[in-house]
């Protein structure tokens, strides 16, 4: 969703997300406690690639000014270990988001905006995650929810310190 602001976006320059996010260190340093050994990751929705490189993850994005230039929809995740899929999911529509959850086959690793402490001044448009519908919508699909916590202080950005929900799951094949 939103091509045209995340083009525009990423044309200009964004000196506040050159650093890998606070979700990417905790998910590198997940994997370092139990690890998946040679993990193949793959970054969807990647922005600029600052998590992809960090994690050495393989990234994609919608955005022809963002990383690898790639629909979700144009990518298969069935071969990865891990899918990490950060502030991505509420920028989706419900098929790609289903497409996440049919095709990971591996771990899988989102953080992402909820529904709970909105604030109306949105930019552009979002599918927040109400969590107890992700974590039924992973359980559905086979998932184990192996980590999960909803609330703030987890992606504080410039001002704003949304309400975001983080889970780590494993598809039980
Ligand atoms: C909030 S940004 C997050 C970027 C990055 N994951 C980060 O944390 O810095 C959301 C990203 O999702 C991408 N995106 C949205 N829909 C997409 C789709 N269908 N396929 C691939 N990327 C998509 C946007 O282009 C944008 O770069």
């Amino acid at each position: 969703m939103n091509k045209e602001y995340w083009d525009k976006y990423y044309k200009e320059k964004h000196t506040d997300i050159l650093k890998p996010s606070p979700f990417a260190v905790f998910c590198k340093s997940w994997l370092a406690d139990n690890p998946i050994e040679d993990a193949f990751i793959v970054d969807i929705g990647c922005g600029n690639g600052r998590d992809m490189y960090y994690l050495g993850a393989i990234g994609y994005d919608q955005s022809s000014s963002a990383g690898n230039y790639k629909k979700i929809s144009d990518v298969n995740l069935e071969h990865f270990d891990v899918v990490y899929a950060r502030f991505v999911i509420h920028a989706l529509t419900e098929e790609e988001e289903k497409q996440i959850y049919d095709q990971s086959s591996g771990y899988l690793m989102i953080e992402t905006r909820s529904d709970k402490g909105v604030r109306p001044d949105e930019t552009h448009e979002r599918r927040l995650t109400n969590s107890d519908e992700l974590i039924k919508k992973l359980e559905d699909n086979n998932f184990k929810i192996i980590y999960f916590v909803e609330g703030w202080g987890l992606a504080p950005h410039k001002d704003e310190d949304p309400v975001c929900v983080r889970v780590i799951a494993k598809k039980q094949l």
